[in-house]
């Protein structure tokens, strides 16, 4: 039951990825419109256009996407229908959204809600960094602050029972400087996660099954300003050994990733590649560091989809208690 959920799961981001690739080189933060516009305009070959879609109420209720552009809904009937655009883009972007219009009944729970971060099937991402400010809610007026996005994923719920009667978004990416949770966009691609010396856990989650490896690995062994440093290799268990610094390994039941199932909890100081790498059979493939705050910890993983044959060789086979 479990495998066949994940299976969908990830059959429905890869076709929603084919129809959404993911814009080209970004150009930097705008900083004012006019320089923007000649900037773009002499890459303007190697951008994609600038979108204008219309959402379609029967096909596009469940939205994943990764454009810049303008979104427009009309609602078709008077259903109090809950709808989600899904918005991702690179692990070092930021997600801002303006509403450009508004105009949702309040009655009969007409509502459009921002969500900084995700929220499927009642789980939030990211849990552990959630917060009142993470969502706002508007019907008849445009929210007053500007929306944007703390990591690269953000979420516009809407509910518009009343026909004819919509709203109007612009979807924009900036530069984000320090990442600290990401959203994989699919299950492929190499991201680093570092703590730039700071108090606290920062994860990267794949939403859906994952072949994880660990390419180069510095936790809880570098001290500020220390350039030369001896390897340790890869130590294991670090969380059960007590160390204050670690990275672990595992997947999660949906976004969720603070209950996540941990494979194994890494430390230590490792450049050398071909370590074996570990198969998530999950909902979500999580990589989380946990870091005191003591040390510049950094992680390189490599990502990749797991086969469908090699599910039952995982190394992690989530939710297996309610079976
Ligand atoms: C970080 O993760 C650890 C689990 O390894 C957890 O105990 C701790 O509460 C988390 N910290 C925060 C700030 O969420």
């Amino acid at each position: 039951m479990k495998v066949f959920f994940c299976i969908a799961v990830a059959v429905l981001f890869s076709e929603n990825i084919n129809g959404l690739l993911l814009p080209g080189k970004e150009f930097g933060r705008i900083k004012n419109p006019a320089s923007a516009f000649s900037h773009s305009f002499t890459r303007a070959r190697r951008l994609p256009r600038p979108t204008h879609r219309v959402i379609d109420p029967t096909e596009d209720c469940f939205l994943v996407t990764s454009e810049e552009g303008e979104l427009f809904f009309k609602s078709p009937s008077d259903e109090p229908t809950v709808c989600g655009i899904y918005m991702i883009t690179d692990p070092d972007k930021r997600i801002q959204v303006t509403f450009n219009y508004i105009d949702v009944p309040c009655e009969n729970g007409g509502l459009v809600a921002w969500v900084d971060g995700w929220e499927l099937n009642g789980q939030v991402w990211p849990a552990d960094a959630w917060d009142d400010d993470r969502v706002v809610e508007s019907c008849d007026r445009r929210p007053a602050r500007k929306l944007i996005s703390r990591q690269n994923a953000a979420l516009i719920q809407y509910r518009v029972p009343a026909r004819g009667k919509g709203f109007s978004v612009t979807i924009r990416h900036f530069r984000n400087a320090r990442p600290c949770n990401v959203m994989l966009f699919g299950s492929e691609g190499v991201y680093t996660l570092r703590n730039h010396g700071e108090t606290g856990n920062c994860s990267v989650i794949a939403v859906s099954p994952a072949i994880v490896r660990v390419l180069d690995l510095n936790v809880g062994q570098s001290l500020r300003r220390n350039l030369l440093d001896m390897e340790t290799g890869t130590i294991h268990r670090c969380m059960k050994r007590g160390l204050s610094d670690y990275v672990d390994i595992g997947g999660a039941s949906g976004l969720d990733h603070t209950n996540m199932e941990i494979l194994d909890s890494i430390c230590g100081l490792d450049s050398t590649e071909g370590r074996r790498p570990a198969f998530i059979a999950c909902e979500d493939t999580v990589v989380r560091l946990v870091s005191s705050g003591r040390y510049l910890n950094s992680v390189t993983l490599a990502f990749a989809p797991l086969p469908l044959d090699e599910i039952e060789h995982a190394d992690l086979l989530c939710g297996l208690e309610t079976l």
